[in-house]
């Protein structure tokens, strides 16, 4: 069972030779990355966690997942960015979309403190109603505003459901000895699991921030490990011609140099969403700064190109596309024969709903090259939690390398401070007055 870069079309926009001429500054990548000497090195702990992880936290992390998943009928994740996305992704992608609605022994899933709307949240609530809830709390630093504020909400509701047993139902998953969350839990004794400190938020889906929901879900995280495992071997190799992941890094840069300066990343499966915008974390917070990196953005097929295929394939030619294509499904449902044929579909009985999607993504893959858009495909074999593994780490890798190759620091995100400092000045946080004053003129 494999991921598979498939290039062939984009013979027309990537040159051999360009893509030769990128071995140097690969391979200078590929050593700042294994020998830890690039811009934020401290953060490179995800790098060999698929075979160093914290075996005993693992199995912490199944038990608490197996007593979840007994004692109750409702899971709520509370986190943002990096601290929930990889998690909802892969319960999406393994399960299904209608994970909670589908009949099932493990728990429906509910994700929260990502947003700050209150319809959101009572919406959720309500949803818990009759139903036997636990609660995943999940703030590397333990301090970010949105989960923060749903967490003081969703405690006072568990308290008042379950009073002092609440406690037993709260689990946290944070930094392993600072910040309000970690001292929240110390004091109120919930069970908590650890964000290693070299480990960002968007890199932390194989951590406990991403295992315990996964795992609650059903999800066998032993073979969405093994697969990772197996990549950090896989995706080793400096030599361009044989990696890859150091392929799809070089091509991105390749395209950016070209002016393609947006990369949609297009899914044939709906399942996918989720996926495509941790995705879209990575490589947005990974490589957006400094005035430079490709715009992540993502689109379902053939769903969207009823709305923006007609862009896609004639609007601004700043387009690239890079195909997570899924060659074997679940179900495969086979289209019938009908005797009145009004909808003239008879030409298409007894095929299959996988071939009509597969000829839709080679028919689109070809008009949108030739409508001038490069097209990168990731052929996966299967969908299953190996290749999950193998998905997760072939993009984590792919970003370190294409962001070095750009000559940013992959690791931080220095511009996501600002709106926070304003909302703060906004809301009258103390210590904000100067902000508060300098805002009031400008609005
Ligand atoms: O990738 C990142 O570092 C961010 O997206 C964080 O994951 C996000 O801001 C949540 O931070 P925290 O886990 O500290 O609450």
């Amino acid at each position: 069972m494999a991921i598979t870069l498939n290039t062939k079309y984009l013979r027309k926009f990537v040159s051999d030779s360009e893509f030769s001429a990128m071995q140097p500054f690969v391979e200078t990548a590929h050593r700042l990355v294994t020998e830890r000497t690039g811009l934020g090195n401290d953060f490179l702990g995800w790098l060999t966690l698929p075979n160093d992880y914290d075996k005993e936290e693992f199995a912490r992390i199944k038990k608490a997942a197996e007593t979840i998943i007994q004692t109750s009928q409702v899971l709520l994740v509370i986190g943002i960015g990096g601290s929930y996305l990889g998690s909802r992704a892969v319960i999406e992608a393994l399960k299904s979309p209608f994970y909670d609605s589908l009949t099932k022994n493990t728990p429906e899933i509910y994700f929260l403190g990502n947003n700050i709307s209150s319809n959101y949240f009572n919406n959720i609530i309500s949803l818990c109603e009759g139903k036997d809830v636990c609660v995943n709390v999940i703030s590397k630093s333990g301090t970010t505003t949105e989960p923060a504020i749903a967490f003081r909400l969703v405690k006072k509701y568990m308290e008042s459901r379950y009073g002092k047993e609440a406690n037993k139902r709260i689990y946290a998953t944070t930094d392993k000895a600072k910040g309000t969350l970690k001292t929240m839990a110390d004091l109120e004794g919930y069970e908590t699991f650890v964000i290693p400190d070299n480990i960002g938020g968007r890199y932390s889906v194989l951590t406990a921030v991403g295992l315990l929901p996964i795992a609650c879900a059903g999800i066998d995280i032993d073979k969405l490990m093994k697969g990772a495992a197996d990549a950090v071997e896989k995706y080793f190799d400096p030599n361009l011609q044989k990696n890859d992941c150091y392929k799809y890094a070089a091509i991105r840069n390749i395209l950016l140099r070209k002016n393609y300066t947006t990369e949609i990343t297009v899914a044939y499966e709906p399942s996918m969403q989720c996926f495509q915008e941790w995705i879209k974390q990575l490589f947005g917070e990974s490589e957006g700064k400094n005035n430079k990196g490709l715009f992540p953005s993502s689109m379902i097929f053939s769903t969207d190109l009823h709305s923006l295929g007609q862009y896609v394939q004639q609007g601004m030619r700043n387009l690239c596309e890079t195909v997570l294509w899924i060659k074997d499904v679940q179900y495969n449902t086979t289209i019938g024969e009908d005797s009145r044929n009004l909808d003239e579909l008879n030409f298409l009985a007894g095929r299959t709903l996988q071939e009509v999607n597969e000829k839709a993504f080679l028919g689109t893959t070809l008009a949108h090259t030739a409508g001038g858009v490069p097209n990168t495909v990731i052929e996966i074999d299967e969908m299953n939690a190996y290749t999950m593994g193998q998905l997760i780490y072939f993009y984590e890798k792919a970003c370190a390398i294409s962001a070095y190759l750009l000559g940013v620091n992959p690791f931080d995100q220095p511009g996501v401070q600002l709106y926070k400092s304003n909302m703060f000045a906004l809301l009258g946080k103390p210590g904000y007055e100067d902000k508060k004053e300098e805002l009031g003129k400008m609005l």
